[in-house]
């Protein structure tokens, strides 16, 4: 072990609040994760106010592309209309209720309910009733097309929000539309989209994905390669948060040695730096690999104008309230989104859909570049990737991941769900690490009180 220094001191980074929650603080009490009665309240007065994260705009790219969105009990239907807009519509036929559509993705000419045949077109318009001389009451088509929802789009997501009274989701989200923009989500390719049923409530694992503090103690790895202790956190408007942490870098709480950590040689390599030149400069090699991506980035074909030194190295991770968590790197991205269970507040839906911007090889070839910064087997999917739904057990038993990092998360969270159903506990503790948690709950009071 060597006497670097730091280059930052251990929480040298404070919490940064954006905007404190209209509810101030309350205890967060094992209620809201294991009463039935408030699952159905959060039906009632959370999910419709909310704009939620419903698909991508690439899977509806054409006219007649549509994804099924479920959410506890609810079925939204987006779709690319043939106008051009994405339109999203409550997924009920107005007949008598069926599901439209039961697929989860698809291409229509048409969308057909399969009980009696009613047909609406790709913006919603009911055009066909098999048989309307049979109503003798007549059918009002325009009053009996799909019930629209609204629509939002950024960055390749596409939103949706149930309430007609809500603010646009632009104001909805705020700063964090100028945050994730420049990662350009819709130049990266989805390389994996996942889903994970779990044994805990849907904000269980929102809040593992909240805190810091959990890390160090179930994450070993990470102190090889990111500096979590000095990680920035910022709690914004609506009970978004976002945390900041160094990459290409080490775990400064800890002792740092003088040679570069396995994974900080393969990030090393990566970039055509020489890891031998690094003994005993092991905190110089942030700096460094800001450097450098840049010059390499453009012999790859990737743009980095729009980021700052810092997104060069570092991570940022954003939970977007109240079910949606977005982390970026200049090439690599994550959406995860927690749905609900319909009636049981003991399990929820993990989706993962994992994105990574491949390098030109024309570009490459045509500079010359020898090395590349990635496994040169790690080539593009052909296809999009199927959906792959599996269970908790899958993951603990070694069949399934959804990276190691999540694996380790995923493997504990049912006995976390466990402990709050005990007469034993009341309510969390949290520590300065985990604001992120708290702004998160108090936020869910004040939607939950009824507050807009
Ligand atoms: S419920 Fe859809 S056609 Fe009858
Ligand atoms: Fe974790």
């Amino acid at each position: 072990m060597s006497t670097q220094q730091a280059s930052t001191d251990v929480h040298a980074r404070p919490t940064v609040v954006h905007h404190p929650s209209p509810s101030g603080t309350a205890p967060i009490t094992a209620e809201r994760y294991v009463s039935p009665e408030y699952l159905r309240d959060e039906t009632e007065r959370l999910w419709p106010d909310m704009w939620l994260f419903a698909c991508l705009e690439r899977d509806v790219a054409e006219p007649g592309e549509y994804v099924v969105f479920n959410v506890g009990d609810e079925s939204i239907l987006v779709t690319r209309t043939e106008e051009g807009t994405v339109g999203a519509f409550y997924n009920v036929c107005q007949h008598r209720g069926a599901r439209v559509m039961v697929n989860e993705r698809g291409w229509v000419k048409n969308f057909v309910c399969p009980y009696h045949g009613w047909t609406y077109d790709r913006g919603g318009a009911l055009t066909v009733v098999p048989d309307i001389e049979r109503f003798s009451g007549g059918v009002d088509c325009e009053a009996r097309s799909l019930q629209p929802v609204r629509v939002g789009t950024f960055s390749d997501m596409v939103w949706i929000c149930m309430s007609p009274d809500a603010p646009p989701l632009e104001e909805f989200l705020g700063p964090l539309i100028d945050i994730l923009e420049p990662y350009d989500l819709a130049g990266m390719t989805l390389v994996a989209d996942q889903t994970v049923r779990l044994d805990c409530n849907w904000k269980a694992v929102i809040d593992n994905f909240g805190e810091l503090y959990h890390v160090e103690h179930i994450h070993p790895q990470h102190e090889l390669m990111f500096d979590c202790p000095t990680a920035q956190t910022d709690l914004y408007e609506n009970g978004h948060t976002g945390v900041l942490i160094y990459g290409h870098t080490v775990n400064t709480r800890l002792p740092v040695s003088d040679t570069p950590t396995p994974y900080l040689k393969h990030q090393l390599g990566m970039f055509g730096l020489n890891p031998d030149e690094y003994e005993g400069r092991v905190l110089d090699i942030r700096a460094d690999v800001q450097r450098v991506r840049r010059e390499v980035g453009a012999s790859l074909g990737y743009d980095y104008s729009a980021m700052s030194d810092v997104r060069l190295t570092d991570i940022e991770q954003y939970n977007v309230f109240p079910n949606t968590v977005v982390t970026v790197q200049p090439d690599d991205a994550i959406i995860m989104r927690s749905r609900p269970h319909p009636t049981d507040p003991n399990k929820c839906e993990w989706d993962k859909l994992s994105f990574h911007r491949f390098p030109d090889p024309a570009i490459a070839k045509a500079a010359g570049v020898e090395f590349v910064p990635f496994d040169p087997t790690d080539t593009p999917p052909a296809e999009r990737p199927e959906h792959d739904v599996f269970d908790q057990d899958d993951i603990i038993a070694g069949r399934k991941t959804m990276t190691r990092t999540i694996d380790q998360d995923i493997h504990l969270i049912r006995d976390v769900q466990a402990g709050m159903r005990s007469r034993g506990f009341d309510t969390a503790v949290l520590c300065d690490d985990e604001s992120r948690v708290q702004h998160y709950h108090d936020w869910l009071n004040h939607f939950m009180s009824g507050h807009r």
